[in-house]
Parts: structure tokens; sequence; C-alpha cells
């Protein structure tokens, strides 16, 4: 899909609505991650280098169309300064008097941020007043949060029709390694899939047979296609109603499915917990799967060298209790070191994946990681993206 970007564009003294995802993960009430925010900065910069004014407004969280402090974006807007290295203002709404004269009083080259965009019921609905009282704002409109384009709403749909809309660096940056991993790949293309449920990966699965070469599939999920292979699972997760589809995608997929054929067992998911390795045919009655195993991590290594693509979603195993990391943490290393190597270009996102490609710390060394959580999904599910079709 071809949307318009910032190349060339005249901004100078212009007023920029720039849509940014400032849904920063919050621990405890702290910013817990900053990788959104940096990752907008060039964004930023450009505009405000530029001489435009620029008023950054997002969502946060999800307060239900309701004010609610806290998911106020003040303190991100805080933080955002921090990062930027500038001075950024805020205003206390994101429509109406308190954001016009905020914007009034905007300089060239300055940054607002908008209170939180989803304290108005108006914004998820896609109301076409709303979208109109984020439009008169601005003279131009730049969308750069391509993890909320799975949204048909107000800031990230709506207002693109209202003014010219243009793609930001983080959004072209996110489509451009996007098309080259699933539009447009340099083949053999693989595709590893995991996390713990089929049902939430259908779609996905249905897009990516045909598409790639290889599908490996790993985490809970495998789990069921194993089981409707008739192979004990003992009491593993996994969705028994969902046998018959599996056996379909399997039909489907025939040699390019790649599953487990050992895994890593456990009488229970806790941390040090005393695990066997065994063939998938030898699991007990009353084991849990809870990683793939060491020989099936090899044979994936060992066919990383014939693949030139790849592209992640979903962790393959129960990465958040150690040592049942074990098996991403392996295959994340194989991935980065071919990708450095040149030899293949990596692609991840989801929020899972890129938690669990942090803690193998490859985050860096992967090709692209996507900023995205379920705008990455319903891509690789070949949906079209609300806020990416509005920029085209
Ligand atoms: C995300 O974190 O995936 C985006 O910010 C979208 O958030 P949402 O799922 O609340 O729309």
């Amino acid at each position: 899909m071809q949307v318009r970007v910032l190349d060339g564009l005249a901004v100078t003294g212009k007023r920029v609505l720039l849509r940014a995802d400032l849904n920063v993960p919050v621990h405890d009430g702290a910013i817990a991650d900053l990788t959104r925010l940096e990752r907008l900065t060039p964004t930023i910069r450009e505009l405000a280098d530029k001489q435009a004014r620029v008023i950054v407004c997002s969502h946060f969280g999800r307060p239900k169309g309701k004010r609610d402090a806290a998911m106020s974006l003040e303190p991100v807007a805080v933080a955002l300064a921090r990062v930027l290295g500038r001075k950024v203002t805020f205003a206390p709404d994101c429509v109406g008097p308190a954001a016009e004269q905020a914007v009034a009083a905007l300089p060239p080259g300055g940054v607002l941020v908008l209170e939180n965009t989803r304290f108005h019921p108006e914004e998820e609905a896609n109301d076409p007043g709303f979208a109109a009282a984020l439009a008169q704002l601005a003279d131009l409109y730049v969308n750069d949060a391509f993890s909320a384009a799975h949204r048909a709403h107000a800031s990230t749909e709506g207002v693109a029709h209202l003014l010219p809309a243009y793609a930001g660096r983080l959004m072209q940056a996110e489509l451009q390694a996007l098309d080259a991993a699933l539009g447009n790949p340099v083949r053999p293309v693989a595709a590893v899939v995991g996390g713990a449920k089929i049902s939430t990966k259908l779609d996905l699965l249905g897009n990516l047979i045909g598409r790639v070469d290889a599908l490996v599939i790993g985490g809970a999920m495998a789990n069921t296609f194993l089981a409707a292979q008739g192979l004990p699972v003992g009491r593993s997760l996994q969705e028994p109603d969902l046998h018959a589809t599996a056996r379909d995608i399997l039909g489907r997929a025939g040699a390019a499915l790649l599953l487990p054929f050992d895994v890593v067992v456990a009488p229970a998911l806790a941390a040090g917990v005393a695990s066997r390795v065994v063939p998938v045919a030898a699991v007990g009655a009353d084991d849990l799967i809870l990683d793939i195993g060491p020989a099936s991590v090899a044979a994936l290594q060992s066919r990383l060298s014939d693949w030139r693509t790849l592209i992640w979603n979903g962790p393959l195993g129960a990465f958040e209790t150690p040592p049942f990391d074990a098996g991403t943490t392996a295959l994340a290393h194989a991935v980065a070191e071919a990708t450095n190597a040149g030899t293949l270009r990596s692609v991840a996102g989801g929020g899972d994946t890129v938690s669990a490609l942090r803690a193998a710390g490859v985050v860096e060394r992967f090709s692209y990681v996507s900023t995205a959580g379920g705008a990455f999904l319903e891509w690789m599910e070949g949906r079209s993206l609300p806020g990416v079709a509005a920029l085209s």
C-alpha cells in the first residue's frame, strides 16, 4: 500500500496534529518501557526542526470514555520531554478551549501533548464532530501510530479524512519492514508462530499458509496440534474443541508446518521446578508441556541457513518462568546471529514476543522489531488496517 510520507512536505510554521501511540506500559504507577517514546522521536525532531508546531495526540489505556487520573498523559508528556531532550507542554484536554489555547501558545518548533483522546467516548465511536474538533486544531495530520492503526477511531481514522494526511517516520518504517517480511519477502520465508491458543490465531495461520515456505508452531498452541494427531499431552494447556481445525490446518500446510518433536515437561509451571526433556510421544499423563525441546530448537537452527526471511509472533514456551524460556531464547539468539551474518531478514512483533526477545537481549539484533501488539497480529492476518488505509 502506498502512503504519503513526510519527504518534501513543507511544514514550517504549520500546526501538525501528530497521532502517536503514547500507550506505554505502566507497572506500579511508573512507565516500565520507553521504547514507544524513543521510536517516536525521529518524527517529532524532524517536524520540530523544520519549525512545525507539533501537537501530539494519543490514547492511553482503556478509560472507556471517562476522565481517569490514572490514565492521564501528563506524566507521559514529562517522560517524552526527557527522551526528546526538549521542552514539551501539556494541554489538559484534547479538544475544546483548553486544547485550542495550548495550540495558540505553541511556537514554531514547539511540542505539545494533548490529554488522552479516550477520555471522550466520541474517540472510539469515530464520531465525525469529535474528529472535526481535533482537525480544527491543525493544518496537517501525521499518523505515526502503526500500533493503533487497527482501531478505526476518530484520532486514527476519522481525522485523516479531514486534513492532508501523512505517515510519520515510525509508521513508514513499520510498513516497510512488514512489507519486506510478508508482502514482498526474499524467499524462502519462514514464520514462527507461538503463544497459548490456536483460537486467537486461526486467521493468522490461515493467511500464512500458502504465503510462507515454513510455518513453525510453538507455545501451547503446538499442544493442540500434537493432541489432534493422537499424541499424548498430559495435563498441558490445549484446545480439544479445535482438534478438527488443527487437523485441517495440518492438511492444508502439509510439509511446511513444523511442530516440536521433543518438549520440556514438568509437573507444574513454577520457576526452577524439576523438568525433563522427552520426545512428544512420551509425554506422561501428569506432565505439563512448557517449552519446545532442545533437539527441536537445534533442528530449527540448522534450517535457518536455508531461510532468507523470518517473521516471528509468539513465544515458543512459558518464557516468563525460567527455565521454560530456554527454547525461545536459543532460537532468538540463532535468528539474531543469522541476521547479523547478513543471511536472514528477521521481523518480529506482538506484545509477548517483544517481551520475550527483550528478555533474550536480542531486540537490537533483529532486522526489525515492531512496536505493535494487536495491530501486528491483524496485519499478519492479512487485514487492512483502517489507520493505514486512511493514509493511502
Ligand atoms: C496497543 O498497545 O496495542 C495499542 O496502543 C492499542 O491499544 P488498544 O488495544 O487499547 O486499542
